[in-house]
């Protein structure tokens, strides 16, 4: 197949990449060679079904889509709501599921619950942001971390953190509660606003046989 007819999907990076090409597989959209397990290819192809995929950084799918190097995106709902992407959301997968949520340590109690000015460590800034200041109608200092977000009100760096619990294993282990849900998530099917158009007809295909999965 040309290149410019191919469907080229970005999945993000682990555990929901694993789970959305198993569903392609079920649909009959397998690709083999990403099963080797010391692979270092970047790019994979069924050539006979016209379809491409690529792993990226989840923070990074959003934007392959918006600019078209992707024109399907499969990645968290946490990281579509964090980048702020322009980019169409066709489809819940209902996998992946986790909820985003502010927690911390016991003591945090009345920080929390006051008006004090408080630090909240997260990966998620703007949805972190988003929360305290239009949600909770408070100001916040928001300290950005890249991983292990759970450290942080334990080795003092902030007294809470805005993250997702799947399990509430991490958190249960590090001595810190819930104090509030920001919202639910899934991971989420995106695709490219020009895609949309150019390629309609395979993406309607492709959307109807994933929604069919599910029945
Ligand atoms: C995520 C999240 C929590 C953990 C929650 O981290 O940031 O740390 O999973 O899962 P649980 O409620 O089932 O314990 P991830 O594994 O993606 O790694 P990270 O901490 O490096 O971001």
């Amino acid at each position: 197949m040309e290149n410019d007819s191919m469907i080229t999907v970005a999945l993000g990076k682990g555990r929901l990449a694993k789970k959305a090409m198993e569903c392609f597989e079920r649909i009959g959209i397998s690709c083999d060679e990403m099963k080797e397990p010391d692979t270092r290819k970047l790019i994979f192809e069924n050539n006979e079904k016209g379809y491409r995929f690529f792993l990226a950084k989840s923070p990074d799918v959003p934007t392959y889509v918006e600019y078209g190097a992707a024109d399907i995106g499969i990645v968290g709902e946490d990281t579509i709501l964090e980048e702020g992407r322009t980019v169409h959301e066709v489809l819940d997968l209902h996998f992946g599921k986790c909820r985003m949520c502010i927690a911390g340590p016991e003591s945090a109690e009345s920080l929390f619950n006051g008006n004090s000015m408080i630090k909240v460590a997260t990966k998620y800034p703007r949805i972190a942001k988003d929360y305290f200041y239009n949600k909770k109608n408070r100001t916040v200092e928001i300290i950005k971390l890249n991983g292990s977000v759970e450290l942080a009100p334990i080795v003092g760096l902030s007294d809470l953190i805005c993250d997702i619990v799947e399990t509430g294993t991490t958190l249960f282990e590090n001595g810190l509660k819930i104090y509030d849900t920001v919202c639910p998530l899934s991971a989420r099917m995106i695709v490219n606003q020009v895609s949309m158009k150019m390629k309609r007809e395979r993406i309607d295909s492709l959307i109807k046989a994933w929604k069919e999965l599910e029945e």
